[in-house]
């Protein structure tokens, strides 16, 4: 396994493979590398011929009050991973070479990147486009993978390639998850062993909004109500939002339509958790075809 620092020998190595014909696969990190990663390292390396990991705690997305020096790192276990899941290459830039002095250029923003996560976060989705816009431009993949964990993420990198003709096929894999439900998370080092017992929380109450749309209720006041009762039984928690989405628009809608995203982010001590769940609507019976 290579590892490469620099943008301008990525770049080169992923030109000499593609005049070659190689499919090359990214997959896109901060490390502290975890299955959730691990999953989506093994799903991309059964649909490349070359497979690029970055490693790249990004400083543009984090708040200037938010945890971007304490992230954890661990980079000599990062790599052993990759090079034991078969990574060709770990890319792993430094800062400044990301963004050397006169750096100035940003993505604007979409839409579905302003509500939900964009209102908490108001710095994050722009240093997160901007910066998968610019491995996306150095590597030049055929595909990268995703993790569903991040909903709103995925989407927003879906339609940056969209509008901006990347030509790149982006792949959304499925939320990899601890035995009592929380989202794999390189955050989840900070909750205390307490917090980390209630952390499943806010699984379980995405779960009854779930449960409560499969039982045909189709008001979202109702479906929120569902959820938030399983956060308010757990008086350490603190709600961001809870809510019913179209998951290609990300607007609040009624359960009504085919498939929602249940959206969720609370707050335990210090920590955010997010997370999120498709949910298929049951069919209505004024809905089906008379036979
Ligand atoms: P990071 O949090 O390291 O996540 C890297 C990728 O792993 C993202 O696509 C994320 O959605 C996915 N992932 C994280 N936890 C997962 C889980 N439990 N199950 C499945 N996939 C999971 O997301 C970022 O880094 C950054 O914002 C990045 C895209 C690299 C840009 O800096």
């Amino acid at each position: 396994m290579k590892i490469i620092r620099s943008p301008i020998s990525m770049a080169a190595w992923s030109e000499r493979l593609r005049c070659e014909g190689v499919t090359i696969g990214l997959v896109p990190t901060m490390g502290a590398l975890h299955d959730g990663h691990r999953a989506l390292i093994r799903a991309a390396r059964l649909r490349c011929d070359a497979l690029v990991v970055s490693i790249f705690v990004n400083p543009t997305q984090f708040g200037p009050q938010e945890d971007f020096t304490r992230y954890p790192r661990s980079i000599t276990r990062d790599r052993a991973l990759c090079k034991r899941e078969g990574v060709d290459v770990c890319f792993e830039p430094s800062p400044n070479a990301m963004y050397p002095a006169g750096f100035q250029t940003s993505v604007t923003l979409p839409a579905i990147a302003c509500r939900w996560e964009g209102e908490v976060r108001p710095h994050h989705f722009s240093g997160v486009a901007t910066v998968v816009a610019k491995l996306f431009g150095i590597v030049r993949p055929r595909l990268a993978l995703f993790g569903q964990k991040d909903f709103q993420q995925s989407a927003l990198v879906r339609q940056l390639v969209e509008d901006l003709n990347l030509g790149i096929e982006i792949i959304v894999y499925p939320t990899v998850r601890e035995q009592d439900g929380l989202a794999m998370s390189s955050r989840n080092v900070y909750l205390s062993p307490d917090e980390r017992v209630r952390a499943s929380t806010l699984y379980k109450s995405l779960r009854a909004g779930a449960e409560a749309i499969r039982k045909g209720v189709s008001d979202v006041k109702a479906v929120q109500a569902a959820m938030v009762e399983v956060i308010e039984r757990e008086p350490m928690l603190t709600i961001d939002y809870l809510a019913v989405c179209d998951p290609t628009t990300l607007e609040p809608c009624p359960p009504a339509i085919s498939q929602v995203v249940l959206l969720g982010a609370v707050r335990l001590g210090s920590v955010r958790l997010i997370d999120n769940l498709l949910v298929i609507a049951p069919r209505r019976s004024s809905s089906r075809k008379k036979l």
